[in-house]
């Protein structure tokens, strides 16, 4: 390289020479890690060096304003738009996940599960299709016709992307299916992979045009598959195969393989090693072949897939939350090498949670190339005893954080020392202090603390939270850096203060401006409660207890009064009401005494309540809508009594769950069916007493739909 950076020079003793040769580096290298990050899908570096690049080019630019360059980082936001180019899918059958296992019991105990949930005999042979699990990226391509029309991303599971043209450009993909019994309209989903040879070829390719190469074939498929540009894609070789299906006109199998033995005739590939099994010990044999076969197989493989075999038996499964109950994914055991232990950084989290990380040599992990592994905190430092310097165990399975399981004693330098936690936090200096009922160690600095302002802002507006395309995590820290946002209540005075600024940032242009803009009026006009209450970034409070607190409260002005009334106990200003707003909360299904204290100190915090207050003001924020279930069901309380016969207690659980209804164990006044099996007993006395409608098990059903 002839550009070459003088990190080692202050910027104080800095030449016109010196800074203009290492603003032209930093032009470079920025843009080309711009590149990699966001239209390659492949970080080159991690966050705190991608940073410290950045502030070096700004501090060296405040010293020499008259060698800022046309290309300067400082004027760009980065390629960050390009990724949401891609026009949206709303899959109509959302593309589901898989359960993950790790060991035999497990395969067991998964067997004897569903037989259970159906109510068959524990040593009924029980038929399933075992299969290896690709690993790359799903897709989804649909046929009308028998033509190929249309092809998505997962995305995150409801929307993805919309790839026809570079699924075109692949050779594997028939653009017409053969069969007389093709449906009309069928919906056929697999995995794109990249061939271990092709991987190879490709980054050969990569390096001889100093063009860095993919970490693995994962990468470089996802990378290849989403390219702005089809021309890329049909240079990178790709293959798929089909495994799943999504919306149909009509279903012609009826069970999952002969769904595969079906689309395979119709010319659409179907993995070879696909087996199917007649019984969980099949299974286990099936996991311990593929385990041998693994390294020979021309594409990386991660585990194994389990699906019911019979459709019938699967709709009877069903699902919980994003997986089938009827599938699941018996993963290969993790991965391991020995690299060097080189330093150990501290990382300051949004609720400034001090996570040490572990900088180690790169090393190649199972396919993958490691650099850094969480090692969790200064309790787990110390018990495992690690220190700078030594030869570490480092482990990963999937797409887990590495991390380090031990170290090899015998390779320790005699003059290594025990690593000392820091008392100041790295970022802003101020107090580390610690919960004496938690393990983590906390920076006191709370939004004064850069760190912790900034990753509280990602939080704000990332997807789950508020959700406001156009301001990733790139474009948050480029305008908190900017002073134009430091606290989320700014984004909703972005426009105003300094939007004509914006839309003459260069690499920004006025329509991604519009658009940022534009995402930012449309949450501010309307947010459902449960992701204002997860976005404002209360510790403890993930999406589900957000939506637990907002199914509850309904309103904010009523959430945030009782919050306040409850408050006044950790204030010991206690009073009969704040009693009873404080047990109020801390009855809510799933909310215990360390949840509901996190709570409650939160908006004990000034300026937390005057940011909320504020943020209150700027955003209509919408009351909870129950869920949309539109069954006979939703809303109302089940009791189930005496023996079912069409279907399991579980079953039965899971079908009035899924209906929108509570299931109670008991019958009382709020029971607003009792649902009577064979040789109903007291239950079914109190339901006479207390004038609750019976009703039998096809009723039920029918209740449900
Ligand atoms: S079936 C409803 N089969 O694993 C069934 N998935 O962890 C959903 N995958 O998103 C998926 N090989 O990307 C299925 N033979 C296989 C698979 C497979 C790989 C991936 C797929 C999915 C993820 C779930």
């Amino acid at each position: 390289m002839l550009l070459k950076s003088n990190n080692f020079i202050p910027v104080d003793m800095m030449t016109d020479l010196d800074a203009a040769t290492e603003l032209a580096y930093l032009a470079k290298r920025i843009a080309e890690l711009n590149r990699a990050y966001y239209l390659a899908d492949d970080p080159l570096v991690d966050d705190a060096e991608y940073d410290a690049l950045r502030h070096r080019n700004e501090d060296i630019e405040a010293k020499f304003p008259h060698l800022i360059r046309k290309d300067s980082p400082s004027k760009k936001v980065g390629a960050e738009l390009a990724k949401s180019d891609f026009s949206k899918i709303t899959h109509s059958i959302p593309m589901l996940s898989l359960a993950d296992i790790f060991d035999f019991a497990e395969v067991y105990d998964f067997d004897n599960r569903l037989k259970r949930f159906l109510g068959l005999a524990d040593d009924l042979d029980f038929e399933y299709v075992a299969e290896p699990k690709l690993d790359g990226l799903s897709f989804s391509a649909l046929y009308v016709d028998k033509k190929f029309v249309r092809g998505a991303t997962r995305g995150d599971g409801q929307v993805g992307e919309d790839v026809t043209e570079n699924l075109k450009q692949i050779e594997d993909l028939p653009m017409e299916l053969v069969g007389d019994d093709v449906p009309e309209r069928v919906e056929i989903r697999g995995e794109v992979i990249m061939m271990k040879k092709d991987f190879f070829a490709l980054n050969e390719q990569q390096l001889a045009s100093k063009q860095k190469p993919f970490a693995n074939p994962r990468n470089a498929a996802a990378g290849s598959l989403r390219q702005l540009d089809p021309r890329i894609t049909k240079q990178r070789k790709l293959s798929l195969f089909g495994y799943t299906y999504g919306e149909m006109s009509y279903m012609p199998w009826s069970s999952q393989y002969e769904f595969l033995n079906k689309i395979k005739s119709w010319g659409f590939p179907v993995n070879p090693e696909i087996k199917l099994c007649k019984n969980v010990d099949e299974l286990v044999s099936y996991f311990n072949d593929m385990g041998e076969k693994r390294p020979f197989l021309d594409y990386d493989i991660d585990g194994v897939v389990y699906k019911t075999n019979k459709v019938d038996l699967q709709k009877r499964l069903g699902f919980v939350a994003r997986a089938p109950r009827w599938a699941i994914a018996h993963k290969f055991p993790p991965e391991q090498a020995k690299t060097l232990l080189e330093a150990i950084r501290i990382q300051v989290g949004r609720t400034g949670v001090l996570t040490p990380v572990a900088d180690v040599t790169p090393i190649n992990v199972g396919g993958v190339l490691v650099s850094h592994a969480t090692l969790h905190n200064d309790d787990e430092i110390k018990r495992k005893d690690i220190r700078v310097g030594d030869t570490v165990i480092i482990q990963r399975a999937g797409d887990v954080i590495p991390q380090i399981t031990g170290i090899v004693p015998e390779k320790r330098p005699s003059d290594s020392v025990p690593f000392e936690f820091p008392t100041h936090c790295p970022i802003c200096g101020s107090l580390v202090v610690q919960d004496p009922e938690q393990v983590a160690k906390r920076c006191s600095g709370g939004l004064i603390c850069p760190a912790q302002a900034v990753e509280s802002l990602k939080h704000f507006v990332s997807r789950d939270a508020m959700n406001i395309e156009g301001l990733g995590d790139r474009n948050m820290a480029f305008f908190y850096e900017k002073g134009w946002i430091k606290r989320p209540s700014d984004i909703f005075s972005l426009e105003i203060n300094y939007g004509s600024i914006i839309r003459r940032l260069e690499g920004w242009g006025n329509k991604s401006a519009e658009n940022l803009f534009n995402a930012i009026f449309k949450v501010a006009n309307e947010t459902p409660l449960e992701k204002f209450l997860f976005a404002i970034g209360i510790p403890q409070i993930g999406s589900a207890t957000a939506r637990l607190l907002a199914d509850h409260y309904v309103t904010f002005e009523n959430f945030l009064s009782k919050m306040c009334i409850a408050g006044n106990l950790v204030n010991e200003k206690a009073d009969e009401e704040s009693t009873q707003a404080y047990q109020e909360l801390i009855s809510i299904d799933s909310i215990g005494p360390i949840v509901t204290t996190e709570i409650l100190e939160f908006f004990q915090n000034e300026q937390n309540l005057s940011e909320v207050k504020l943020l209150a003001q700027k955003i209509n924020i919408l009351p909870f809508v129950k869920s949309e279930i539109t069954t006979k069901l939703a809303g109302k309380t089940v009791v189930f009594t005496g023996t079912l016969e069409h279907m399991t207690r579980n079953e039965a659980k899971a079908k009035a769950l899924a209906s929108g209804a509570k299931v109670s164990g008991s019958v009382s006044s709020k029971t607003d069916y009792v649902v009577l099996g064979a040789d109903a007993g007291s239950k079914a006395q109190k339901a006479k007493e207390l004038g609750i409608n019976t009703i039998t098990e096809l009723e039920f059903l029918e209740l449900c739909e």
